[in-house]
């Protein structure tokens, strides 16, 4: 039989329809906004295609949303005034840097300079070290939106076998945190692969449950998944475009295969992408609560 699909795109409606009634209750008790800009450095077509998504979501709930495109040209230095121009912006409660940036800024420096309040990506090193000591602020959106989705079609996660294939700063690092945590949701026991390790096949094949975030086109066969498995995929490759120009996107595992042999599967497109922008937004109303002092 073939395996039950992770609809994400599903899951993040309902969700999004939570936060919509949150977002008229915060301007109709509290009459204040979510603000949320995402910064975009240069014209990346993928990055352009995902900021747009961003924007078109927070709008769609109600927020104040800004998009801020700037020239792949902009100096570091501005990059970081333009930052600190936002944390200080009362009407902005959420900044998202859209990376990766052009060559020659620091990644690191720009991410340091974002006020960890504001920080709804949570890639600043304070939300990092808060997710690593099981006490986040923020969690990371690709990651929440996975977990979000495992929890909410049932997957047995506590003491399942996961593993992650790709160690990101965005993905499999936050993620395999994430699942191991002694907390609802997780506990789970993590193994890690990346590009020097061994034996991949090895790993993958044991894994109750497979995340998937390789950044390589269908890199993961149905013969590297165990019977019965739920695999996530968070790839999203471009591998042509349709005839009326539309992008045509394959994700990390190859998933005409991986579909007859796994228990669950999210699909590409459809799948994690839609939870992610959906936790991005629960993040940015999160956010707002925090500087406005507004309790849950
Ligand atoms: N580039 C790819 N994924 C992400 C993300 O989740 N946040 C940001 N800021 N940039 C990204």
């Amino acid at each position: 039989m073939p395996a039950k699909l992770l609809k994400g795109a599903e899951v993040a409606k309902e969700i999004r329809e939570e936060l919509k009634c949150e977002v008229d209750f915060l301007k109709n008790k509290h009459g204040v906004v979510p603000g949320l800009v995402t910064l975009l450095v240069g014209q990346n077509p993928a990055s352009q295609s995902y900021v747009r998504a961003k924007q078109k979501t927070g709008h769609e709930l109600g927020f104040f949303s800004v998009q801020d495109d700037q020239p792949e040209n902009l100096g570091e230095e501005e990059l970081l005034k333009l930052i600190d121009k936002y944390n200080k912006d009362p009407k902005i409660h959420g900044i998202l840097v859209q990376l990766p940036l052009p060559k020659g800024i620091n990644e690191n420096r720009v991410l340091l300079a974002i006020d960890p309040a504001k920080d709804v990506d949570a890639f600043h090193p304070v939300n990092v070290g808060k997710l690593m000591i099981g006490e986040p602020d923020y969690l990371p959106c690709t990651p929440a939106g996975i977990q979000e989705l495992l929890v909410r079609s049932g997957a047995e996660i506590c003491g399942a076998e996961v593993t992650v294939v790709g160690r990101s700063n965005i993905v499999g690092k936050p993620i395999a945190m994430m699942l191991m945590q002694k907390a609802k949701g997780a506990n789970a026991t993590v193994t890690v692969c990346h590009t020097r390790t061994r034996d991949v096949k090895l790993h993958t094949s044991r894994a109750d449950i497979l995340v998937v975030a390789a950044g390589v086109t269908e890199y993961v066969k149905g013969d590297m998944i165990k019977p019965g498995a739920v695999v996530i995929d968070v790839g999203v490759n471009e591998v042509g475009k349709t005839a009326d120009g539309k992008r045509i996107l394959k994700g990390d595992v190859a998933f005409e295969e991986a579909v007859e042999v796994a228990g669950a599967i999210t699909p590409v497109p459809g799948g994690v992408g839609p939870m992610t922008i959906t936790m991005l937004m629960k993040n940015t109303v999160r956010a707002c609560k925090v500087w406005n002092r507004i309790k849950d």
